[in-house]
């Protein structure tokens, strides 16, 4: 009875191991922004054979619910260019709201005090005005969906202050399967 128990068990496990296990790993590919009027995310680099991100952001003034962004996700699976619209996206809203909704998709890849001074543990609101260090910075995708198609995803992030948009964002990040 015991073994057959532990065979269960063992099934089960092993089984929950192969559903659940992640297959993939994503690293940033690049980043581009327009608008630095009020966020200047160009002294980000990806450096190393693992693209680690290095450098600062600043932002040029306190981010309060003045500012909405809205999101949108593509998908190129070959890497041939050809994006095409996935159905995650963010409707705009306000700042620190859509920040916090999406927040614990990023939230494993900066650790304050770490490789980042930019409060991600606390995330207050408005975000301060001023200029914040990343260092050597890899995406985690721990708290990411167990799933997700490979090639080349791209995030475009548009920001709005009191409803007039200011510019975006767009970061590509490679989903590979785990080398
Ligand atoms: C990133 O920058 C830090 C210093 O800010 C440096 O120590 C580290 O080596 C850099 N990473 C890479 C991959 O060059
Ligand atoms: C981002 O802004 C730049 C400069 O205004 C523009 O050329 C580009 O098309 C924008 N990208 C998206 C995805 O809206």
């Amino acid at each position: 009875m015991k073994e057959v128990v532990l065979y269960i068990l063992l099934m089960l496990t092993g089984k929950g191991y192969t559903i659940f296990r992640k297959t993939y790993e994503a690293h940033f590919v690049s980043l581009e922004s327009s608008g630095p009027e009020v966020v200047d995310l160009s002294k980000i680099r990806f450096l190393g054979r693992d693209h680690r991100a290095n450098g600062t952001v600043e932002l040029m003034e306190d981010l309060d619910n003045h500012f909405t962004i809205s999101a949108e996700s593509f998908l190129d699976p070959n890497g041939d260019g050809e994006y095409k619209q996935l159905p995650f996206s963010a409707p705009i809203q306000e700042l620190c709201k859509s920040m916090n909704s999406y927040w614990s998709y990023i939230e494993r890849s900066l650790k304050y005090g770490e490789n980042t001074n930019f409060p991600s543990d606390t995330r207050p609101c408005p975000l301060p005005k001023g200029t914040f260090w990343f260092k050597d910075v890899l995406i985690d995708t721990d708290a990411w969906p167990t799933m997700l198609p490979r090639g080349y995803a791209k995030g475009v992030v548009k920001l709005f202050k009191r409803g007039k948009y200011m510019g975006n964002a767009t970061v590509v990040a490679h989903i590979t399967n785990i080398s």
